[in-house]
């Protein structure tokens, strides 16, 4: 098998080392085109280019197939904790008893906010968006800890931040809420686990204590670990670039929140529930949104359909799927959404629009069954997602920051605009 491949454009060869990963996955390294003969690529979207290599996840969408550090996340989901997976994915190995515990310990020491951070929630109106006030609130520590936000940070630095931040995003999160439904925040427990922890800070209060319910507690922490890490996604892509420039894991981890707001995607899981309460409130018609989701024009998408990477179908939808259903059972739950996005991925995958797509339902198609069941209001669906995802974030702005051939991530283009011209003062033009 050849180690390279020779391009030939207009009569300049470049030689393009061949790039071979772990599984066999193959890159052409196209690195020297443009100085050898003056191109560049073009893919919008990036649906075809690597940006780096990685070694955190790996996703095989033909198969189906997601494992972090190599481990399949059927395995982690069943046998794992949320903190055990993000020390997995953060320093890439299981942690032996004692990393565990010192690990689990430091999430204590770092669940608090800066008190006079605590002042900000007052300044949002109530109606704000979790995600506004979560990665306002993530970019803020870089003012409050500015310690931390050395240009060279050492391996110690990195690490504390690490937790700091999946720590503190939890607070963050359940205060948000606490603030837009009017009620006194609750602090963190020590003596509770990251996802109790959470559900009492979300939803006891000083008269209602807040009873846990274990159901509750283990369809969450699947949840989280399975939105732990998605290897070059639309955020972590967005923090590896914010963090090339050098800029602070906190700052680069801020930009990634807001990526991954949009509807396209951790928005999504928002946007599921919306689509299915719309299909309820209009008779329950889910060929009449199958209909529309085919007609170009109507600008409707079927949310939590459809995914770059897989073609065949998202592990992680499968695992969701089951688990919403054993919930709602558990709980004695009737959801009338539930039957709708069962209705509706019945129809989506028989129809012929779908099939030749290769669209199934995603890892957002199910999960917001889930955290209305648990009681997370809507709004915060995404934030959800967006605490799950802080592991991912964190080891790849780590990976990329402590891999000395990291350059700046700086893609060119192709100008169409006007050619040269001259200024023409104000007074001259017609
Ligand atoms: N409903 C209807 N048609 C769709 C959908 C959908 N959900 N998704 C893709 N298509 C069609 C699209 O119109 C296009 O058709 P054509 O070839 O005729 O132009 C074709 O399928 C390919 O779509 P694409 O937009 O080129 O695919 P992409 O890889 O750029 O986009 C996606 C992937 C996830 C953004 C897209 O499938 C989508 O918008 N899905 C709905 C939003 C959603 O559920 N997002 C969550 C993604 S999973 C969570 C995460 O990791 O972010």
């Amino acid at each position: 098998m050849s180690d390279k491949i020779t391009l030939n454009i207009e009569g300049k060869t470049v030689d393009c080392p061949v790039i071979t990963g772990t599984e066999g996955d193959k890159a052409i390294d196209i690195g020297k085109l443009r100085a050898a003969t003056g191109y560049i690529t073009m893919d919008p979207g990036f649906g075809n280019t690597g940006s780096c290599k990685s070694a955190i996840t790996y996703l095989d969408g033909d198969k189906g197939i997601l494992r972090y550090r190599g481990i399949p996340i059927e395995h982690l989901a069943e046998k794992s904790s949320f903190t055990e997976t993000a020390y997995l994915l953060i320093y890439g190995k299981l942690p032996d008893r004692k990393e565990m515990d010192a690990f689990s310990s430091s999430f204590n020491e770092h669940s608090m906010i800066h008190e006079d951070m605590k002042n900000f929630f007052d300044a949002y109106p109530s109606s704000a968006h979790p995600m506004a006030i979560l990665s306002a609130m993530v970019c803020s520590m870089s003012a409050y800890y500015p310690d931390m936000i050395k240009e060279n940070p050492t391996k110690e630095d990195i690490d504390r931040i690490a937790v700091q931040l999946l720590s503190k995003v939890r607070t963050i999160c359940a205060f948000s809420y606490k603030k837009s439904i009017g009620e006194p925040f609750v602090y963190p427990r020590h003596d509770l686990m990251y996802v109790p922890n959470f559900l009492n800070m979300m939803f006891a209060s000083p008269t209602r204590p807040y009873k846990l319910v274990e159901e509750a507690v283990q369809a969450l922490k699947v949840l989280l670990i399975l939105h732990a890490d998605h290897e070059q996604n639309c955020s972590t892509s967005t923090v590896r670039l914010v963090g090339s420039s050098h800029a602070n894991l906190y700052a680069s981890i801020s930009a990634g929140i807001c990526a991954l707001w949009g509807p396209l995607h951790g928005g999504a899981n928002q946007a599921v529930i919306e689509m299915l309460e719309e299909i309820h409130a209009d008779g329950g018609d889910v060929q009449k949104y199958v209909a529309k989701a085919k007609d170009k024009t109507s600008g409707f998408r079927l949310m939590g359909f459809g995914h770059r990477v897989y073609k065949n179908f998202d592990p992680r939808a499968k695992i969701i799927k089951q688990k919403a259903d054993e919930l709602l059972n558990k709980l004695g739950i009737h959801d009338p959404l539930l039957d709708i996005a069962k209705r509706l991925e019945e129809a989506a995958l028989k129809d012929e629009y779908f099939i030749a797509r290769k669209l199934y339902p995603n890892v957002d198609f199910y999960s917001g069954i889930i955290l209305k069941a648990i009681g997370i209001p809507l709004k915060m669906f995404p934030v959800m997602f967006a605490i799950g995802r802080m592991p991912g974030w964190i080891a790849h702005w780590k990976e990329m920051i402590e891999d000395p051939t990291t350059k700046i991530g700086r893609p060119f283009q192709i100008y169409i605009g006007s050619p040269s011209r001259d200024y023409v003062p104000i007074e001259q033009r017609g």
